[in-house]
C-alpha cells in the first residue's frame, strides 16, 4: 500500500498520479487534500509519514508546490527517511542507498511526465542492502 498525500499545490498532480497507479495496479490511500482550496501541508505531510512509519503503508508520495515543506514536515517522524527528487538518477539513487521510504516531489518544479518517471523509479527500486548503506542509514537513526 502507497500512502499518498499533497497540499493544494500538489493537488493537480496527485489526481494525476493517482490515475497512473490505478493504470498500473498498485494500490494506494489518499490522506488529501482532497481539493484546491488553500491547506497547511504539515497536516497531509505527517499523515502520511505516520501511515508509512507506523507500517500500515510501505512507501509514501508527498506533493506541496516545491517538495521542500512535505519533506520537513516528514523527517521529523522517527522512521521516515523523506527524499525531494526532481530527477529519476536521485530518485534510484535515495532508495538504493537511503532506503528513502518517502519520496517529496514540487509540483511547481517538475511537470507531470517527469514526476511520473520519478515515481515510478522509485516505487520500483530496491534497496542495496550494502552494509555501508545500512551502517549509515542506522547511524543516522
Ligand atoms: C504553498 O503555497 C507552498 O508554500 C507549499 O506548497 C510548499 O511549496 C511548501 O514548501
Amino acid at each position: 500500500m502507497i500512502a499518498i498525500g499533497s497540499d493544494h499545490g500538489g493537488y493537480a498532480l496527485k489526481q494525476e498520479l493517482m490515475a497512473h497507479l490505478d493504470k498500473r495496479g498498485l494500490a494506494y490511500r489518499d490522506y488529501g487534500t482532497y481539493s484546491e482550496a488553500s491547506c497547511d501541508y504539515p497536516v497531509y505531510a505527517k499523515a502520511v509519514a505516520q501511515a508509512v512509519a507506523s507500517g500500515e503503508c510501505e512507501r509514501g508520495i508527498l506533493i506541496c508546490g516545491t517538495g521542500i515543506g512535505v519533506s520537513i514536515t516528514a523527517n521529523k517522524v522517527p522512521g521516515i527517511r523523506a527524499a525531494v527528487c526532481g530527477d529519476c538518477f536521485t530518485a534510484k539513487a535515495t532508495r538504493e542507498h537511503n532506503d528513502a521510504n518517502v519520496l517529496c516531489m514540487g509540483a511547481r518544479v517538475v511537470g507531470a511526465g517527469l514526476a511520473l518517471m520519478i515515481a515510478d523509479t522509485f516505487l520500483d527500486t530496491a534497496f542495496s542492502n550494502d552494509e555501508r548503506h545500512i551502517r549509515r542509514i542506522s547511524m543516522i537513526e
